[in-house]
């Protein structure tokens, strides 16, 4: 079995394929064909949300591998997620999502963000409001979204719950109130932002990580961060490969976005990282600790005015 098919176990007994196809401004025109391909190329595990508006697409390149039969849907994994200015009406989007994908049914339905948008905004996704500031409404309690969440395994439209983007203050809040631990925390993680602490504290609750921009996406140093550079070389890989294996060697799952094809097949190509090889990252991420580096390099824009949530990152 290669590596790319390792798989983990959720605290509802159900297995998560430890490598995703990640799909996060992956356009509706190119995600249908990205998604077909990776199923094709042996994917199991498709990660969307509401947010990301491509859902329809990529509800299409699922069906289409299913029509073709390389797949049944039981086989696969699709994870989606509930948008901010929805926060108040989990079905409703929940429905959305389902109705775009043409699914009966998701993996895996998690809280995009711990925040409230308002759902009248001036934008249904990301609503700002006239001085550029995101339009959020801070009175609302996250975990009341939570306990919305935790009826719909009963409705079986979602076979697992979680969430997306949970800072452990925002855990601990939530496991307080929670009568489902949640599943799955979904995470940007990546050596230049290794969030031990968050990390950590879900592998000893038994919530599974998955880490979205693995290669530090736009603006990232990673791919060329020489300690990657000289564990690829190593091993005959390329700095992506390293990368995408650094999440499996923490027993987390890795989302690898692409919409190349040859990029989407290099991507299954994982390697079993060894100690050496994880004490060299680990130093690159503690000497970015050190100097006080570590950076989200991810759409910096998004970040801006995000006060309330700024707070999940330290
Ligand atoms: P593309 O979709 O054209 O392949 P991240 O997951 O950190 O956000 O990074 C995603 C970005 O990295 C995308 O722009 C994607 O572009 C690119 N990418 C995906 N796979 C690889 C790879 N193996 N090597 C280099 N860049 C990659």
């Amino acid at each position: 079995m290669s590596i790319a098919d390792k798989r983990y176990k959720l605290n509802t007994g159900a297995e998560i394929p430890a490598l995703g196809l990640g799909t996060w401004k992956s356009s509706p025109e190119e995600v249908q064909d990205a998604v077909y391909h990776a199923i094709k190329v042996g994917y199991r595990h498709i990660d969307t949300a509401f947010a990301y508006q491509n859902e329809e697409d990529v509800g299409k390149g699922i069906r289409k591998a299913i029509d073709e039969g390389l797949v049944k849907r039981e086989d696969l994994f699709v994870t989606t997620k509930l948008w901010a200015t929805y926060a108040e009406r989990v079905e409703e989007n929940l429905e959305l999502s389902l109705k775009a994908l043409g699914l009966d049914y998701v993996d895996l339905y998690l809280v995009h963000w711990p925040i409230y948008m308002n759902p009248n905004g001036n934008h249904p996704l990301f609503p700002t409001l006239p001085d550029g500031t995101r339009d959020l409404i801070r009175t609302h309690n996250h975990v009341n979204t939570w306990k919305a969440m935790e009826k719909l395994p009963a409705t079986g439209k979602v076979k697992a719950i979680g969430v997306s983007n949970y800072s452990v203050r925002y855990l601990e809040q939530l496991l307080a109130e929670a009568t489902i631990v949640p599943a799955v925390n979904q995470i940007e993680n990546h050596p230049a932002l290794p969030q031990q602490d968050i990390v950590d504290f879900c592998n000893a609750r038994g919530i599974v990580i998955t880490a979205y921009s693995p290669l530090g996406s736009t603006g990232s140093p990673l791919l060329t961060a020489d300690p990657v550079v000289q564990i690829a070389k190593k091993r005959g890989v390329s700095p992506a490969t390293v990368l995408l294996s650094w999440h499996l060697a923490r027993n987390s799952v890795v989302l690898a976005k692409s919409v190349n094809p040859d990029r989407i097949t290099a991507n299954r190509n994982l390697v079993e990282l060894d100690a050496d090889d994880l004490a060299l990252i680990k130093q690159y991420s503690d000497d970015l600790t050190a100097k006080k580096q570590l950076q989200r390099y991810v759409d910096p824009p998004f970040n801006v005015d995000f006060g309330f949530f700024d707070k999940t990152y330290k």
